[in-house]
């Protein structure tokens, strides 16, 4: 049996070394209720502001293929993806954007041009933080509104990406974040934290003011009465509270996370907590982000 990480929430190393595998080539539940999350929020955007003049952009940016295989109690199978569930999301987006870093990923994301022949479909492939920035900083904003899917696999959405998208006040986020991802690089003795974890700490969270909020200086003394080092003393959720807090003070409006377990349903999980479901509103018109948010807590709440 592995050995406890944290006290309070009897999380295993073990646990966590299997979700970090199956994560990498196999979905879960999780998959299913971020999909669905995703599917259901696409078609009501598209709803609210089918009426409006604006030109209604998709964006993937961690699109992988359009298919995702899951493994549900013990069961394989493959499901649509994000990249074609926007796709036939009805009333449809004007134009599709899929970035995706993998080469041997785009072959299937390209293929979903001729399947799907009525579309507006462009490929990119480059590291996601490249490309929206790039994205951000190019289109027409003002007669642009867009959904954003961040669903990378761990710490890979660097903070100042997060700036550009809340400074277009146009694209709505739904951010899978990495929550055990977090844990994970920010060890219980702070002896275990090297240059590049809190390189990473650093760049997804923005700041390095998490230093000082999730360790404090170890009571214990050694045996020969000198200082331990720092422990982290936060638990994982006062983690998630601090990246709530930090997104909170970025994006105008930002729903509280719903966190994703490797097993169970969210009614029941069990194993892990492995991420957070977020939705974030960069419009800063309170009648756009509060009917956003609207939409996106009654969805969060159904699942
Ligand atoms: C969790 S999967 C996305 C699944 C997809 N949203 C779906 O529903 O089918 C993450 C994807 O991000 C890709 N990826 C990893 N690092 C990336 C990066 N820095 N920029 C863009 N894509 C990246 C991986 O190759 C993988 O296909």
């Amino acid at each position: 049996m592995g050995k406890l990480i944290d006290g309070d929430d009897g999380l295993l190393d073990d646990d966590l070394e299997r979700s970090s595998e199956d994560q990498h080539s196999f979905g879960g539940v999780w998959t299913r209720i971020k999909l669905e999350a995703l599917e259901k929020y696409l078609v009501a955007f598209n709803t609210a502001l089918s009426k409006q003049s604006f030109t209604r952009l998709y964006i993937d940016a961690f699109a992988g293929t359009g298919r995702c295989d899951i493994k549900v109690d013990g069961e394989k199978k493959s499901i649509d993806g994000s990249a074609r569930r926007a796709l036939t999301a009805n009333p449809s987006f004007h134009k599709f954007c899929f970035i995706e870093l993998r080469p041997k990923k785009l072959a299937a994301l390209n293929a979903l041009g001729a399947e799907f022949p009525g579309k507006t479909i462009e490929v990119i492939q480059s590291d996601a933080n490249t490309a929206l920035k790039t994205l951000c900083s190019q289109h027409q904003w003002n007669s642009e509104r867009a959904v954003l899917f961040l669903d990378p696999f761990g710490m890979h959405v660097e903070w100042s990406t997060l700036e550009a998208i809340s400074k277009t006040g146009a694209i709505d986020v739904w951010y899978l974040f990495p929550y055990a991802g977090l844990y994970r690089q920010a060890a219980k003795n702070a002896d275990a934290l090297d240059a590049d974890k809190e390189a990473s700490l650093t760049r997804v969270l923005g700041t390095d003011e998490w230093r000082q909020v999730f360790y404090a200086q170890n009571r214990q003394t050694d045996l020969f009465g000198g200082s331990n080092g720092d422990v982290r003393e936060t638990d994982h959720r006062q983690m998630l509270e601090f990246v709530s807090k930090r997104l909170k003070g970025l994006f105008p409006a930002v729903t509280e996370p719903k966190v994703l377990y490797q097993g169970g349903d969210s009614k029941n999980p069990s194993g892990a907590p492995l991420f957070a479901l977020y939705f974030a509103a960069s419009n800063p018109t309170p009648k756009a982000y509060g009917l956003a948010m609207k939409i996106a807590k009654d969805i969060l709440d159904t699942l």
